[in-house]
């Protein structure tokens, strides 16, 4: 028994690399995915409101989910989430009141786009570029160029 507890601590060191790497990805991974959900819908009504695609009927439902999506926005960065593949810069964790102000005016333009959402495509124009250029600012500040 004593001969073996050396081992089974040297195994558990071993596996905890692993598993810290693993969970620190999946944090990443998830907030790519809630991303993801946002730039689908972002996209989908960047569409309609230009006229490219005639599915006039989908613009609500577009602009109320970026709504909730926007909330996540303020979780999906916790500290253990800087390392990994991941596009997120270390200045998200190194100035967090320049960050938390780029989720508020976002989550800001999310809320007005929301209450927009049953208007006619041509007044979804003004709200949905305002978001975009949330999006932008964070992008801009805080995600790795391409
Ligand atoms: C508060 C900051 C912030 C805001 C606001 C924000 N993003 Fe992001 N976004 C990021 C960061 C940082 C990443 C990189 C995350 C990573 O790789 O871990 C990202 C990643 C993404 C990705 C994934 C791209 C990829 O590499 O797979 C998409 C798509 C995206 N954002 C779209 C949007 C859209 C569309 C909006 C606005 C409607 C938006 N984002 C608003 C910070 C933000």
């Amino acid at each position: 028994m004593v001969f073996r507890l050396p081992h089974v601590l040297a195994a558990a060191t071993l596996a905890l690399v692993p598993v810290a790497a693993q969970a620190d990805q999946n944090l990443i991974d998830y907030r790519n995915s809630v991303m993801e959900s946002i730039g689908g819908h972002t996209t989908a009504l960047v569409a309609i409101v230009k006229g490219n695609v005639p599915f006039t009927e989908d613009a609500a439902v577009h602009a109320r989910a970026i709504e909730p999506l926007s909330k996540m926005v303020g979780h999906i960065f916790p500290s253990d989430s800087r390392t990994g593949k991941t596009e997120a810069l270390p200045a998200i964790w190194e100035q967090p009141e320049k960050f938390q102000q780029a989720v508020t005016t976002f989550q800001t333009a999310a809320a007005a786009l929301a209450k927009a959402a049953d208007g006619q495509p041509r007044d979804l124009a003004a709200p949905v570029s305002d978001l975009a250029k949330a999006c932008k600012g964070c992008h801009d500040d805080f995600r790795k160029k391409d």
